[in-house]
């Protein structure tokens, strides 16, 4: 079982990860999300878990003492701890696939506008974007991180899902059609009904390549040609 510790001073924001595919996931024991308030955390009397920062500027960070309090309530040998910021290696399918290798996941969610730097200074962090904009908090990112890795977990989805789709050998996924066959006139294409198998992969391989080189040319390599 991949176990996967959650902190935020956002818990309820948080239900994504408990419906469909990821909560029949935890029903399995395949994985396990737990949800950790940083907040329980403070030693401040008012439970307080952001300040100002010394270099001024705008906006509060997140202060280093809850949040080192709460890694280490769940922290064990083999645990990575992951920091999802606008300023970390663009997230990737490459890197979902080799997060979905550990055993122990601890996701830390910064709010507002960061993190104190001493988190980092002494966790070492995996640090991940989702990409290049930036978001109020690192609560979604840790929901899309998190679903995109488990996918790859044996046993959360079907033998075939994960071949086919987009990314999985450097190009978008075809076209998909399910009944009707025809719906207002827009017809499913004949070649899905031909039973040639042969003419359907050539079919699917088309039109994954028609539409990686209209939508993200930058994934075709040189010597695809
Ligand atoms: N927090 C705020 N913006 C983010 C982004 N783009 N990726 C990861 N974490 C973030």
């Amino acid at each position: 079982m991949v176990k996967i510790d959650i902190l935020t001073l956002f818990p309820e924001a948080f239900s994504a990860l408990n419906t469909s595919i990821l909560k029949r996931a935890q029903e399995k024991d395949i994985i396990q999300i737990n949800l950790i308030n940083i907040r329980d955390f403070s030693k401040n009397k008012h439970k307080k878990c952001d300040d100002t920062p010394f270099s001024g500027g705008a906006g509060m960070l997140m202060t280093v003492q809850p949040i080192y309090d709460a890694i280490m309530s769940v922290k064990q040998d083999n645990s990575v701890i992951i920091i999802p910021t606008p300023t970390g290696e663009v997230f990737n399918s490459k890197l979902s696939k080799s997060l979905s290798n550990y055993e122990h996941l601890i996701f830390v969610c910064g709010h507002y506008e960061g993190i104190d730097e001493r988190v980092y200074e002494i966790f070492n962090p995996i640090q991940v974007s989702i990409g290049d904009y930036v978001l109020t908090g690192g609560e979604i990112p840790c929901m899309a991180i998190v679903d995109s890795l488990c996918r790859f977990i044996p046993g959360v989805l079907s033998k075939d899902s994960l071949n086919d789709e987009s990314f999985s050998n450097d190009t978008l996924e075809y076209p998909q059609y399910t009944k009707p066959k025809n719906f207002m006139g827009y017809e499913v294409p004949e070649v899905l009904f031909s039973g040639n198998h042969a003419e359907i992969e050539k079919w699917k391989k088309m039109k994954s390549l028609e539409k990686t080189l209209k939508n993200r040319p930058d994934l075709i390599k040189k010597d695809t040609f």
